[in-house]
């Protein structure tokens, strides 16, 4: 026999639709009871807004008029845009997005109290607006120095990129803050194999081709990666050696490969030219 917090923590979405995408959650979102179970879960890309049936959903997309998340677009670089949303001044889209992000998120209790978070939607513009593909959330004052709170590049957009162009941004906006961040913990499994790749990228790209010294600490002013993700990322691609009696960077055969590899996909890359932001205090 189940317990009812077994039952009530189960799955509880069979598909969820948005825009052109039919999607299904991998874990339980608490949407209301009455838009649970329902064979499809309509949500407007644009507001967020969700619908148990097609016809209701229909007739809200007649009167929605947001083309883009309702914030500050704060970058703009081709087709991709980034959009500042303050959670005290949006409840209803961030609380709506926190729903839609549960059901992609298990490992931690997502906060519903969105006043103290920022929220970095990142979309691709086409001629009928600004759809999002995924966001960040971000404390306004963290403590413990994280720069990321929350990541999802949503279901029909993920392994093409876009976690870097995410994780990337949270970055730029740490070194026009002058600081450098760290995503909340625990990371998911999915989260934690993507910090590893993306920090790995960024500190090769760096290394390649120097000749020199450089310090951890030179490394992580340059990046706003914290020293222990450095550490972290450096010994995942175990090259950290020990020579003559000190430390040394040794980039492995192994690791030039795949960083070759990397490079011939040109992913997308964040302009900071483009970002028009500064820190609030
Ligand atoms: N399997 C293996 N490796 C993976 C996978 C996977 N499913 N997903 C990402 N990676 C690694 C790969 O090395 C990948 O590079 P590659 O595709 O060239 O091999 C790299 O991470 C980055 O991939 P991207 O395409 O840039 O990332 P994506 O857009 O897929 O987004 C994200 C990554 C945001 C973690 C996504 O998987 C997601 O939204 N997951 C669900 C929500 C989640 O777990 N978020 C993190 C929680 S932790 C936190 O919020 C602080
Ligand atoms: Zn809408």
């Amino acid at each position: 026999a189940q317990s009812t917090s077994e039952v009530a923590r189960m799955k509880n979405l069979n598909v969820i639709e948005m825009g052109q995408y039919q999607v299904e959650p991998w874990y339980f979102s608490p949407y209301p009871l009455e838009y649970a179970h329902t064979p499809i879960l309509y949500i407007c890309e644009f507001c967020l807004c969700f619908y148990a049936n097609k016809t209701q959903y229909t007739r809200h997309r007649v009167k929605c008029t947001l083309q883009h998340p309702p914030g500050n677009e704060i970058y703009r670089k081709d087709d991709i845009s980034f959009f500042e949303i303050d959670g005290r001044r949006q409840k209803t889209y961030c609380r709506n997005l926190c729903l839609l992000s549960k059901c992609f998120l298990d490992h931690k209790t997502l906060y519903y109290d969105v006043d103290p978070f920022l929220f970095y939607i990142m979309t691709r513009r086409d001629e009928r607006g600004c759809h999002i593909i995924g966001y960040f959330s971000k404390e306004k004052e963290s403590s413990d120095n994280f720069n990321l709170a929350c990541i999802l590049t949503l279901p029909q957009y993920q392994r093409m990129g876009y976690g870097r162009v995410l994780m990337q941004f949270s970055y730029e906006l740490s070194k026009a803050e002058g600081k450098v961040g760290s995503p909340e913990k625990p990371l998911s499994d999915l989260g934690l194999l993507s910090y590893r790749t993306y920090w790995s990228e960024v500190l090769v790209d760096m290394l390649v081709g120097f000749d020199g010294e450089i310090s951890i600490d030179e490394l992580s002013h340059m990046t706003s990666f914290t020293i222990q993700d450095i550490m972290h990322a450096l010994f995942s691609l175990d090259a950290i050696r020990y020579y003559h009696g000190q430390h040394c960077i040794v980039l492995s055969e192994r690791v030039m490969e795949a960083y070759e590899r990397f490079k011939k996909k040109n992913h997308r890359k964040i302009d900071s030219s483009c970002l028009k932001w500064v820190p609030k205090n």
